[in-house]
């Protein structure tokens, strides 16, 4: 099975499709897997990553998702950041942009910025995948209205059950369909069990409940997939993951991993 990276390379490769080890359900058309299309108006804080040096031009460059959690702070997966994903360290990307307010790629809405500074969680571990995350700092502020707020950890968002979105321009069948427009996805957070269960320690990771969340449909069909990871998972209006991993996408019995929010908003207050 394939690394984080090594799914976002497969976007490098122009999206040949992917041969899966299963196959993907028939109903499968999504964000994401079994999405529907939404505005960006609808979620101004979903922004995409793109390099066009790096992935190409016909996407406008899109490799990963990203959230908008300060006018100038940026979250996105730490895999997203890695040097075997964009061929060198983001530093030296010198076209890494974010877009924002810009729901069809192809359309010229919203606006591309610059980045000013990228971190990357130096406690990531690509093994287990715990710790997915980064913080772009952008060259210019979007408004404070485009801004989501991060739920705090024993925020009732988090309770398994809870009805969560996912949003992304990743593959929409698990084959390599990359989505043009923005897509969602409504799944439920799932209890850690779950991904415990499904996750115990493979090459894909390994379930940790300290720093991920679970969630998707135990019985498949609606999840997050290669292309939208970094981006953003809501729950009643704040976010609480960000799309990290998974085994396939959709797939019955293993459902999406992300990178818990909380556990972002601890590490980031140790570090100042
Ligand atoms: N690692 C993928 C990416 O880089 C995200 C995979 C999410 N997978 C899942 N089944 N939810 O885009």
């Amino acid at each position: 099975m394939r690394r984080p990276f090594a799914s976002v390379l497969a976007l490098a490769a122009a999206a040949a499709a992917i041969p899966l080890a299963s196959p993907v359900p028939a109903a499968a058309d999504g964000v994401v897997i079994g999405g529907y299309p939404v505005e960006i108006s609808q979620s101004p804080w979903t922004v995409a990553l793109s390099s066009r040096d790096r992935f190409g031009g016909t996407r406008v460059g899109q490799f990963c998702g990203g959230v908008l959690v300060g006018p100038s702070t940026v979250l996105t997966a730490a895999h997203c950041l890695s040097a075997d994903v964009l061929g060198a360290p983001p530093q030296k990307v010198r076209d890494l942009r974010v877009i924002a307010g810009r729901g069809d790629l192809l359309s010229n809405d919203g606006k591309e910025i610059a980045v000013r500074d990228t971190w990357v969680n130096p406690d990531y571990d690509s093994h287990t995948n715990a710790g997915d995350f980064g913080v772009l700092t952008l060259a210019t502020p979007l408004p404070e209205s485009s801004v989501i707020r991060m739920a705090p950890s024993g925020d009732p968002a988090y309770g398994q059950g809870t009805a969560a979105v996912v949003y992304g321009w990743g593959d929409t069948t698990g084959a390599g369909d990359y989505a043009r427009s923005l897509r969602a996805a409504d799944v439920k957070v799932l209890p850690d069990a779950n991904c415990e269960q499904a996750y115990p320690g493979s090459a894909d990771g390994t379930y940790e409940a300290a720093s991920m969340l679970c969630a998707g449909q135990l019985e498949g069909g609606r999840d997050s997939c290669q292309g939208d990871s970094g981006g953003p998972l809501v729950a009643q209006g704040r976010l609480i993951g960000l799309v990290s991993w998974g085994s396939g996408c959709g797939w019955a019995g293993s459902p999406g991993v992300y990178t818990r929010v909380s556990d972002v908003i601890r590490t980031l207050a140790a570090k100042r």
